[in-house]
């Protein structure tokens, strides 16, 4: 099996788990990146069964309106019961990083806002350690050399992701050769430098469930 088909085998199989729960009035937290895109494709297919979707990126509310599924503003939503999205990595605790796309800060508030999150990757997305993926830290530009300045002190080596700026107006710095040991004291570290919008890790806040896409078919991992 190809990485692709294992893509589109994870998002008919998060479409599948969701189904049941989907009711008339349902609102779904829809995420970003390629995988992500599998999904939301999967997802019109039972377009009948619920309400909408909020989007955690630009690109993603231009798919679902393409597919003609309206797109709501998450302040015009009480909550929402789910999330689906993707990842760059996880690891045995189902921590993640994120923001290979770009769109880390709204797929923060989405996964905030979702009573589940169901991340959706290939088995190429598994590590021992996070941190091979270069960490994506999101900034207010004004603050990019300071934050740069502080992540070099922390150990890690920042580059602007050039000629990139977030649907929020800011800019990425990746940051390489981090030692993630503990994500979840780092992501509020890294939360913590004054102009930092958000960073890629999700520890606080990590998944409720991955379901990882094999080649001999997709596995349910739980914390
Ligand atoms: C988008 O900003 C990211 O968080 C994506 O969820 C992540 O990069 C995974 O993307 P792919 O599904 O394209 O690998």
């Amino acid at each position: 099996m190809t990485q692709d088909e294992m893509k589109k085998a994870v998002a008919e199989a998060a479409v599948d788990r969701i189904r049941g729960q989907l009711r008339a009035d349902s609102i779904v937290g829809v995420g970003t990146g390629s995988t992500a895109n599998c999904f939301i494709d999967a997802l019109a297919g039972i377009r009948q069964l619920f309400d909408g979707a909020v989007a955690s990126s630009e690109a993603t509310a231009e798919r679902l309106r393409g597919h003609g599924i309206p797109v709501y503003d998450l302040n015009a939503v009480p909550g929402l019961d789910l999330y689906v999205d993707g990842a760059d990595e996880f690891d045995a605790g189902l921590n993640l990083v994120k923001g290979g796309g770009g769109a880390l800060t709204r797929e923060k508030i989405v996964a905030a806002a979702a009573k589940e999150f169901i991340c959706i990757v290939d088995t190429s997305k598994r590590v021992e350690v996070l941190g091979r993926f270069p960490l994506p830290v999101e900034v207010i530009p004004m603050a990019r050399s300071l934050v740069a300045r502080q992540l070099v002190k922390l150990g890690g080596q920042p580059e602007l992701r050039e000629g990139f700026v977030t649907d929020n107006g800011n800019l990425i710095l990746d940051v390489y050769n981090l030692e993630i040991r503990d994500p979840k004291v780092l992501e509020a570290e890294l939360n913590n430098i004054v102009g930092v919008v958000t960073n890629g890790l999700f520890a606080r806040r990590g998944a409720d469930v991955v379901l990882m896409g094999t080649p001999d078919g997709v596995e349910t991992l739980l914390p």
